[in-house]
């Protein structure tokens, strides 16, 4: 059958699809980009705002309306990941055209679930209801056990992979520290670090496929630990272990959480010219008031002290966040304390996200949604501006310099009038070891190399640059 897969949410989200995408043509089925040539219509969802899942409402209810309307053929129609789980069986309620619903967790079942779609008997596979808030349950249901936490991930096949050069890697699944505003850990389920020799496995197998740059996921991925008998693999440790993989070039990791970040890994990540010197640490909010009331653990002195200490270990560290505005009961002080939490932390970059009440999370339960809305836009106004301020001053820093880049090819930004495209110079994006994006001329054949590319002006959201001298 053909299939049409679009994904939405987040990075494990993506490598879900990927994993699926694996699975779907072991056993036959063809993917297609074209929704209106699809015999099966699959959406990889997310829960995190409502934003998301109104998305994907809308989909569904556009695709409904086509095919009521007979433009589109009559497809199974699935929806896979966080919104499934969170959603349940009420997804078929209000979208009776889909046939198709299946947990994060449950996704190596989805070829047998479009079988029994086909056959015109719906699929529903759910995982576990999480009912160890906030401690853990001293004999998880089966299905989360943590011997069959990577079935999916062993099932890879890296030469049916849709992105070459580089790749995902999950290291742990789901996530324990329920932040009060976030929908993850019901969604995603109990953490559980995945043995350290079947994560070098599959990063050897995706290096010698070409897979260059890897980048390892986890929900707190620095949380990362896996015990047997008497060792324990940390996660510096299995940083150290994955960066001495031949071919591997460049190993990212995301995202990380503020209080588990010790010294081994700074050091690890100082040390090794592998890994790339690039931590997305989100912050969340400046304020110690707002910090307790999300339930994040740590204290903004905490956080100032990660922030330094990475900028003192690790050269030409790269720091990048993310922050909530409109937090319930969040001050006008507590709002000016993220703001000067940026500066001082010289972020690269933040994600700014207006606050969005998760049904079942304990903010949506106990706390009143009492900023208003146009306030909760206004203070995601100003903390983008404020980091438009740092974020150009971090990518000015760069100017003169000269980075080694590795080449993704054609940009997309690319002014067609000022550079007609020719193979022999076109406008390429690139990257550097810090993850920024540089725009340089050059010709398309040198996607997938590495060059060196001297910097010569920036913005807040690129370099561009022009290819070191001495180069033939
Ligand atoms: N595991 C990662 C990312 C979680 S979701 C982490 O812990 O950092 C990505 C981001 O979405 C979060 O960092 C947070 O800033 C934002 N987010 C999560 N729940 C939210 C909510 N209910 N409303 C608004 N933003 C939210
Ligand atoms: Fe959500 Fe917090 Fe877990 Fe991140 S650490 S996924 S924000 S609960
Ligand atoms: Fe969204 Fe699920 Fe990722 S809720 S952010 S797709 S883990």
């Amino acid at each position: 059958m053909r299939i049409y897969l679009e994904t939405l949410g987040c990075q494990m989200n993506r490598l879900d699809s990927e994993l699926v995408t694996c699975l779907l043509a072991a056993a036959g089925h063809e993917m297609t980009g074209e929704l209106r040539q699809a015999d099966v219509v699959l959406y990889n969802t997310c829960s995190v705002r409502q934003l998301a899942e109104e998305k994907v409402h809308s989909r569904l209810g556009h695709l409904g309306a086509m095919m009521r309307r007979g433009k589109i053929g009559a497809p199974i129609v699935g929806v896979l990941g966080c919104m499934a789980q969170r959603t349940g069986h009420a997804l078929r309620k209000r979208h009776p055209h889909v046939s198709i619903v299946c947990a994060p967790g449950q996704l190596g079942a989805l070829v047998g679930m479009i079988a029994q779609a086909a056959e015109g008997r719906p699929a529903v596979a759910l995982d576990p209801e999480r009912t160890d808030v906030p401690a853990r349950p001293a004999d998880g249901p089966g299905d989360w056990d943590p011997r069959a936490c990577d079935a999916l991930d062993l099932a890879r096949d890296p030469s049916l992979a849709p992105s070459p050069g580089q790749a995902y890697v999950r290291v742990m699944r789901g996530c324990d520290n329920f932040c009060s505003y976030c929908i993850v850990p019901f969604v995603r389920g109990p953490e559980v670090s995945r043995r350290p020799d079947r994560i070098l496995d599959e990063v050897k197998r995706l290096a010698e496929a070409g897979r260059r740059t890897i980048t390892l996921l986890g929900q707190t991925v620095n949380r990362y630990r896996w015990q047997a008998g008497g060792t324990t693999v940390r996660f510096s440790d299995l940083l150290e272990r994955l960066s001495g993989v031949l071919g591997v070039r460049r190993l990212r990791f995301v995202t990380s959480h503020p209080l588990d970040f010790g010294d081994d890994i700074l050091d690890v990540m100082a040390s090794s010219p592998t890994i790339c010197p690039y931590i997305h640490c989100p912050a969340q909010s400046g304020s110690d008031a707002v910090l307790a009331a999300m339930n994040r653990g740590y204290t903004r002195a905490q956080y100032d002290d990660l922030v330094d200490r990475a900028r003192a270990l690790v050269p030409d560290v790269v720091l990048a966040s993310d922050f909530i505005v409109g937090f319930p009961g969040e001050t006008q002080a507590d709002h000016h304390a993220s703001a000067e939490l940026i500066r001082r932390s010289a972020f690269r970059n933040s994600f700014i996200f207006k606050y969005s009440p998760r049904p079942g999370s304990s903010a949506a339960e106990t706390l009143e949604d009492n900023v208003p809305d146009d306030v909760k836009k206004r203070r995601n106004n100003e903390l983008l501006a404020v980091q438009a301020d740092v974020s150009l001053e971090h990518y000015t820093g760069y100017v003169g310099r000269t980075l080694e880049v590795l080449v993704e090819g054609p940009s997309r930004r690319v002014d067609k009038q000022a550079h007609a495209p020719t193979p022999q110079a076109t406008q390429l994006s690139a990257r550097t070891r810090g993850d920024h994006i540089v725009v340089f001329d050059g010709p398309t054949d040198l996607a997938g190399q590495y060059v060196d590319v001297e910097i010569t002006s920036a913005t807040a959201v690129t370099l561009l640059g022009r290819r070191a001298e001495g180069v033939p």
